[in-house]
């Protein structure tokens, strides 16, 4: 149990999957692990030149990377990623829960399209994702790491996002129902809550369907939404990744079913 720092924060012979890996947050994440020894399968709808680019910048790191396409909304794709991992790097011992789709939509006016595929993907296939890794886990009989991205949105709505938000109440307690029944067998069970973090992701959100007047009013807000938060400034995917490894990490190793909040103090306001 007496390990030095850089030993508890050592990667060096493990596998990640980290789903949605090509931009935004599981980028970030992506490239933490691989730079604290990971070898990682990004799995993304996302076309090559995206996923490539993060998978050159992890080669570079001297561990193993590859890529598969997939639309994880479609649950038979799940298998698909883990049968990847297992032939490119014999193993998986920590996964990355983190494609998810987020737009916004009025609760009164939301389709059943929308809501279709939001729960899809931020919860259906985070749920089938976790149970054939953990069953790889359980099998090979040396635990693991799961880390799901949730949100603030999963304890306290910011509006306009009820498939989104009632998807990542779920990730939040899809969480603990795993980390109940898999902590016996050396696996935890984690999510991360972030804030506002600078994505390409966000970025869309926050142009889709607004004109330019609607653009520049909703910088304007933004600009005083960031004085009003207590560390005044957006995320960055970084800030999630450094959750993310200390959660893959062995300093993480007592803590299962719990949230870490990355959000710059937004649930305080
Ligand atoms: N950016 C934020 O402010 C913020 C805040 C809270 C939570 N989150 C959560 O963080 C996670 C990542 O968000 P982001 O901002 O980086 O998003 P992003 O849109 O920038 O990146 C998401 C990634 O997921 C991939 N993806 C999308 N649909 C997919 C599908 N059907 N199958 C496989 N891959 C798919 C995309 O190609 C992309 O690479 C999401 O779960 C999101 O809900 C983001």
């Amino acid at each position: 149990m007496n390990h030095s720092i850089s030993q508890l924060f050592d990667l060096n012979g493990y596998s990640a999957i980290v789903t949605g890996g090509a931009m935004g947050i599981g980028k970030g994440i992506a490239i933490r692990l691989a730079e604290a020894g990971a070898n990682v399968l990004i799995a993304d709808i996302e076309d090559e030149t995206e996923a490539e680019e993060t998978m050159a910048t992890i080669k570079a790191l001297n561990v193993k990377s590859d890529y598969i396409k997939v639309d994880l909304r479609k649950i038979e794709n799940v298998k698909l990623v883990v049968e990847k991992a297992i032939s490119s790097f014999g193993d998986i011992h920590i996964l990355v829960n983190n494609a998810g789709i987020f737009k916004y939509t009025a609760a009164t006016e939301m389709s059943e399209e929308l809501w279709d595929s939001t729960m899809n993907l931020n919860l259906k296939a985070m749920a089938f994702l976790s149970k054939e890794v953990a069953n790889i886990m359980i099998s090979k009989n040396h635990g693991g790491k799961i880390i799901n991205i949730s949100s603030v949105d999963s304890l306290k709505p910011t509006g306009n996002l009820a498939p989104y938000d009632a998807s990542k109440g779920g990730v939040r307690m899809l969480t603990r129902s795993f980390a109940k029944e898999l902590g016996k067998y050396g696996i935890t069970v984690n999510d991360i809550a972030p804030g506002g973090v600078n994505t390409p992701g966000a970025a869309k959100m926050m142009g889709a369907n607004v004109s330019a007047e609607q653009m520049a009013a909703m910088k304007a807000q933004t600009e005083q939404f960031l004085k009003s938060l207590p560390l005044q400034r957006m995320g960055e995917p970084e800030d999630i990744a450094n959750a993310a490894l200390f959660l893959a990490s062995k300093a993480s190793a007592y803590i299962t079913g719990s949230t870490i909040i990355v959000d710059g103090g937004l649930l305080i306001l």
